[in-house]
């Protein structure tokens, strides 16, 4: 494995295993999950985009944004047959969809320095983020059922304010937002950096082999059973952090929240954090498992994983979230100086604190669930922001049944 781009900083510690910004970028290959680079100038954001390009040598598409790019330009970049066809007054539908499919065949693209497009270009990037490209109107789907896109910039502030359009498509469409700024090499990978190569370009190597098996994994991935604890801590994200006020819905609240936020103590997450949506809950999920198959690579058994799984998916929450628009800003600014893993990471006490305390009654719904034996009593120990787990265990319950019955 020869990669350019070096970090030996810690991004966090998973399963006794440190992870490193290389493999949160494998992780997000495993696991087809758009990333985006945000970061500050010269800080390597091109050179992790390129040793990714790397895997798919005749697979990636590089786009550098500009302004003064049309779609047109980008078209013309992305699929020349076609965009040829046209200018010579070809019509379309003789190309078949075939034809635009084989010519659309990329698994990888990087838009470098998105910021910089203009929206109705960024419109068609989102697109094809999103797996597809449309052409007249149709949609045609690309890199042959496996494709991953991604962004860098360095859009600071901006980012955060939700009203801002670009803020917004890109939390949308980014499975996960990395801020490189806050996991800067350290001191001994700046020296072999400057040593290695004095050379201000970013580099490039290729290593097809690994891309064919980042293809597989994520086969892999996809086929394979997300266990009872991780789609409860999934739920948990999405339903028990919608509690607030004793009893309201933050979701339902809207902009009232976390102004109207009134019955939080110290250390609640209440006026922190809004529940995470259907879409964040699954990259969660994926990337969490992406990274459990990192740990393993470097040792971790599969007990440590087993009982690692609240650890796993804090990490995936960490990163698919910092950014995404679920944070009190105005909290991030004033408690947590501007640091929205700080922030997070809070967030991330108060979780691990809440199944902590909750940890017997979660066993026993479980093993009620495993016995097939329905219990009033177990269920109803859930009240509060745990009320999900009554639904949430009827469910699993009947599903339980249900498989047993064929
Ligand atoms: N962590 C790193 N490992 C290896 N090389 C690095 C690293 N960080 C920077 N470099 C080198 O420094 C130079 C600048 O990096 P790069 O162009 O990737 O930065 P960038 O974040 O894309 O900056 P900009 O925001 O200005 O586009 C390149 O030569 C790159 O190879
Ligand atoms: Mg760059």
């Amino acid at each position: 494995m020869t990669r350019v781009y070096r970090n030996s900083t810690e991004v966090g510690e998973l399963h006794g295993f440190p992870v490193y910004m290389n493999d949160i970028v494998d992780a997000c290959l495993a696991g087809k999950l758009n990333l985006f680079l945000q970061g500050d100038t010269g800080s390597g954001k091109t050179q992790l985009a390129r040793d990714m390009m790397s895997y798919f040598p005749e697979k990636s598409l590089f786009i550098l944004g500009r302004n003064d790019m049309d779609t047109r330009e980008l078209f013309q970049q992305i699929n020349p047959e076609f965009f040829d066809a046209v200018r010579k007054g070809k019509n379309i539908q003789g190309l078949e969809a075939k034809q635009l499919t084989d010519a659309v065949h990329y698994n990888l693209i990087v838009v470098d320095e998105l910021p910089n497009c203009v929206p109705a270009v960024r419109a068609q990037l989102f697109n094809l983020f999103d797996g597809f490209i449309e052409i007249n109107g149709k949609p045609y789907p690309i890199g042959n059922g496996y494709s991953v896109g991604i962004g860098t910039g360095n859009i600071g502030q901006q980012f955060t304010e939700s009203s801002n359009e670009l803020g917004r498509a890109l939390k949308d469409r980014m499975h996960v937002i990395l801020d490189v700024d806050y996991f800067f090499p350290k001191p001994s990978d700046t020296l072999e950096i400057l040593a290695s190569s004095t050379n201000p370009r970013v580099e490039f190597n290729t290593n097809e082999n690994e891309g064919r098996q980042f293809i597989k994994e994520n086969q892999e991935l996809a086929e394979k059973p997300v266990s009872l604890e991780k789609l409860i801590i999934a739920n948990y994200l999405l339903h028990g952090l919608d509690y607030c006020n004793q009893g309201q819905s933050k979701r339902e609240m809207k902009s009232a929240w976390p102004n109207q936020v009134t019955a939080h103590g110290a250390g609640s997450d209440e006026a922190l954090v809004l529940p995470a949506s259907p879409r964040a809950a699954k990259s969660i999920i994926r990337l969490s498992q992406a990274l459990d198959e990192i740990a393993k690579r470097k040792g971790a058994t599969e007990e440590d994983i087993e009982s690692g799984s609240l650890n796993s998916m804090m990490m995936a929450y960490k990163l698919v979230s910092a950014y995404s628009g679920i944070l009190n800003e105005a909290m991030v600014q004033n408690v947590y100086n501007g640091n929205h893993y700080s922030a997070l990471n809070a967030a991330i006490t108060a979780t691990k604190g809440e199944f902590d305390r909750n940890k017997d009654k979660i066993m026993a719904g479980l093993e009620m669930v495993k016995s097939m034996k329905r219990d009033d009593k177990t269920i109803s120990r859930f009240a509060g922001r745990w009320k999900f787990m009554r639904n949430t265990l009827d469910y699993l319950l009947d599903k339980q049944k249900r498989e047993e019955k064929k």
